[in-house]
């Protein structure tokens, strides 16, 4: 047990630093047996605004524990923007401003966050500025940005992992005119699956047991919206579904059973330039990938499974498409989405460079803890100060030490969307040539991102979005000034 002490003198315990025991061996206790494809997908409920004034709409939600069935016959506790897993969907216009009032009624100090919102630092949810139990907050989201799938989590200093994998997560969608006039699947057929793998006890509880500072691994259960390997129906036409990879630790390589190719059309910062068809779509931690998948060649009763071609067996399926009947489908994908604006790396006024790796740490099992340029998160240290207005381009490197030792590390920047210029060198391949937010750096390799400083003076974070990276220190602050 690790003692934590947080603002205000309170002073929580959690189970998050193992023991030698748990990682020398101590097997991972194995999730109930689920039938997979036999729940159906859920679809997390839309939030309406409790007020709509003239230029800004005002929600509520509370944070709460609550009882729920994942598990089909079990009841596990989770801890609930509004008490659902995943949390409420906002669907919010591009340009309009949103007020978020949080409620905290859970045991923890709490702090939310908009990833890939380009929001003002007070209400960016910096992970000290946490409302503590009993309080209240109000977020204000100016949504400033293009149409883009978002989301929403827990970011509270040290306890984002666990408090993101108890259910702190849901989906944050910008729409815009741009968006709306393609003739992309609409309404019911645009749908938002977030990808979580967990470990259960007998009991339907949740087992938050990280294997030390690696991370969340052998998960033995595939949630898509909060249902174990769920079956979809669908009719034999065009769906776009909008991909949320919010898992602790675990990327995905997302296939299709049939052979038939998933195609991209956004990433994280909204509509790539033209559509993307990829036989294996990588979705690492933190990313998002809006795909269009056409189910019109399939016969009625056609069985169409999506994979996670990481692995084999049933942790390498994630859930099912059933076709079962027949639509007429006016939607298309056409050749040519959105525009990107440029921004030539002439632009760039610096490089700055970062690096990601481990450090010697004899107190952690694995005796290392995740850095960044050799040093742990401190809150009172600025590491980089951007002017307000500024292009650069940040170098990350992910540091494997003697080429071996090392993990990947899904590098996520507050504030900004980038670009990637290369890695190791080479352009970009086309899915990951649009706008980002988080950027999969594997271990040993380099990346160079280019970004433009807009709209808010502040201080904000860049972390590795391995959530258990994140909270043992591989976090680092900016300040736009
Ligand atoms: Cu999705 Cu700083 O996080
Ligand atoms: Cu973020
Ligand atoms: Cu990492």
């Amino acid at each position: 047990m690790l003692k934590l002490t947080v603002l205000g003198g309170a002073a929580v315990l959690l189970p998050i630093a193992p023991s030698l025991s748990t990682f020398l061996g101590k097997q991972a206790p194995a999730s109930p047996n689920v039938a997979q494809f036999e729940v159906p997908l859920a679809i997390p409920a839309t939030i309406e605004p409790v007020r709509s004034e003239a230029t800004t709409d005002v929600f509520e939600l509370t944070q709460r524990l609550a009882r729920v069935e994942i598990l089909p016959g079990l009841t596990t506790t989770i801890w609930g923007y509004i008490g659902i897993f995943p949390g409420p969907t906002f669907r919010v216009r591009s340009g309009r401003q949103v007020v978020v009032r949080q409620t905290n009624l859970l045991p923890d100090p709490v702090v939310v966050h908009q990833h890939g919102g380009l929001t003002p630092a007070d209400s960016d949810g910096y992970p000290t500025d946490v409302i503590l139990p009993g309080a209240t907050r109000n977020y204000t989201y100016p949504n400033n940005r293009p149409a883009s799938t978002m989301w929403y989590h827990d970011h509270a200093m040290d306890t984002t992992g666990y408090h993101t994998y108890m259910g702190l997560a849901g989906f944050y969608i910008y729409g815009d005119d741009l968006d709306d006039r393609l003739p992309l699947p609409k309404g019911e057929c645009d749908v938002p699956p977030l990808l979580a793998d967990r470990t259960f006890a007998s009991d339907g509880s949740l087992v938050f047991d990280p294997l030390g500072t690696i991370g969340v691994v052998g998960a033995d259960v595939m949630l898509v919206n909060g249902r174990p390997w769920p079956r979809f129906e669908v009719a034999n036409r065009a769906y776009r579904f909008r991909f949320l990879n919010a898992s602790n630790t675990s990327s995905f390589d997302l296939a299709l059973s049939s052979g038939q190719p998933l195609v991209q059309i956004a990433a994280d910062g909204g509509l790539l330039p033209a559509p993307v068809s990829l036989p294996v779509l990588p979705l690492a931690m933190a990313e998002r990938a809006d795909v269009v998948i056409d189910f019109s060649a399939y016969p009625l009763g056609s069985q169409v499974v999506l994979e996670n071609r990481q692995l084999t067996g049933r942790m390498g399926q994630v859930m099912r498409f059933d076709v079962t009947r027949s639509e007429t489908d006016d939607s298309a994908v056409p050749s040519t989405l959105r525009a990107l604006d440029p921004l030539p790396e002439a632009s760039a006024v610096r490089t700055r460079d970062w690096v990601f790796g481990p450090r010697a740490d004899s107190n952690a099992m694995p005796p290392v803890e995740w850095v960044i340029n050799g040093n742990e998160f401190d809150p009172d240290r600025i590491d980089a100060r951007p002017s307000l207005g500024d292009v650069e381009i940040w170098r990350i490197t992910n540091q494997a030490v003697f080429g071996l030792a090392g993990m990947d590390h899904p590098v996520h920047i507050h504030l900004v969307t980038f670009r990637i210029l290369d890695v190791d060198g080479q352009p970009p391949p086309p899915h990951l040539g649009g706008w980002k937010d988080t950027v999969l750096i594997p271990k040993g390799h380099q990346a160079r991102l280019i970004m433009r400083f807009t709209d808010f003076r502040g201080k904000y974070i860049m972390h590795c979005h391995n959530l258990e990276h994140e909270d043992t220190a591989m976090m680092t602050n900016f300040e736009v000034v």
